[in-house]
């Protein structure tokens, strides 16, 4: 069973949460494991009208089967991982790397009180960025240090790598998005870390000859949320008009939103090295598409809408997102 690396390809909240608790049930993964930056993401997915979110633990929650496993790159805040691990029952498949990074009250206070990060680069406030500041100067706590934490700590490297060496399935997820990443996003309105899928791979600890696929997420057009240039950005008014609101799931802001860009989309393949794509939310560009579940179904407008990213970047869109539903999905991955 193979590995795949999971990434936004954009600015975040492309739907990757959707995308992930999918192919947890339908691939049935031994192991889900996040990395990126920390409870500044928020992962949203539906399943039988039922919403579900996660800030500290992968999308794989529903599959009771998937061991859950955060990254050491990944930064904890220990009071949301507690209540995710009560909430969802999972403390029995929980595993954190002990050399994860921790979040303190302190960070989170000069995160909110802080006129640079909140009001200029306009952050969402969790404190991931003093965090990695104070990891960078290594005086930051870690994992191993929080009492509290001592039955969940494990070598998630080596987990991970065991894993891969013995043929078993493995979901690295990504949070944020590539043009959220401190190195190739739009400095300084970025997040406190790479978030490229090269960066999500070095957060859990795996190689990238260790990688089968690399899934990149797009939503059938454009969210940034908090402060940055976005390239045609519609007006507020217009978002709301088109149905495009959205609200920022760690934060509650309205995102702001722009269409599909494709110079984006190519970069970020690029970056990414990506091997496959996603494209969610294509019920709210397209209506018609509401429920469907196999391409043939799709409207004429629809599928060259997909055609169109497939031809530009040279790579297969093989999952469609097509309402709210972790199954309101067209799965093209047999199809190849
Ligand atoms: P920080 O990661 O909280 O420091 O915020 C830095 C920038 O990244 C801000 O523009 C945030 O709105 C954005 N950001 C961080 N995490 C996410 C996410 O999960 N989705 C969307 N935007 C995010
Ligand atoms: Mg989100």
């Amino acid at each position: 069973m193979p590995c795949t690396v999971t990434v936004g390809g954009f600015y975040g909240d492309e739907g990757k949460g959707k995308i992930l608790a999918y192919l947890s049930i339908k691939d049935s993964p031994n192991l889900a494991v996040r990395g990126g930056v920390g409870a500044n993401a928020g992962h949203t997915f539906v399943r039988d009208r039922i919403q579900y979110k996660v800030r500290m633990l992968p999308s794989a929650i529903l599959n009771k089967s998937t061991k859950l496993l955060i990254g050491a790159g990944v930064l904890l805040t220990p009071r949301i991982l507690f209540e995710e691990i009560e909430k969802y029952s999972t403390v029995n498949r929980t595993m954190v790397d002990e050399q994860c990074g921790i979040i303190e009250e302190s960070h989170i206070r000069q995160d909110v009180e802080s006129e640079h990060l909140r009001q200029t680069v306009g952050t969402t406030g969790t404190g991931t960025g003093p965090a990695n500041s104070d990891r960078a100067l290594r005086r930051l706590k870690l994992a191993r240090d929080i009492p509290d934490l001592k039955p969940y700590l494990n070598d998630i490297s080596q987990t991970v790598n065991d894993a891969i060496d013995q043929n078993c399935g493995v979901l690295v997820e990504g949070t944020q998005g590539t043009y959220l990443s401190l190195y190739h996003g739009g400095y300084p309105y970025v997040t406190s870390k790479d978030v490229t899928a090269s960066g999500i791979c070095s957060d859990v600890g795996i190689g990238p000859k260790k990688v089968d696929h690399v899934l990149v997420v797009f939503k059938s057009f454009v969210t940034r949320v908090g402060a940055g240039p976005l390239q045609n950005e519609l007006s507020s008014k217009e978002t709301i008009e088109r149905g495009w609101t959205e609200y920022g799931s760690v934060t509650g802001r309205l995102r702001r939103s722009s269409l599909f860009n494709m110079d984006l989309a190519k970069r970020s393949v690029k970056i990414n090295s990506a091997t496959e794509l996603a494209v969610t939310k294509m019920d709210v560009l397209f209506p018609s598409c509401a429920g469907k579940r196999e391409f043939s179904k799709l409207p004429d407008e629809a599928k060259f809408f997909i055609q169109e990213i497939e031809g530009e970047t040279g790579i297969p869109v093989v999952l469609i997102g097509t309402g709210e539903d972790i199954f309101d999905i067209i799965d093209r991955r047999n199809v190849r």
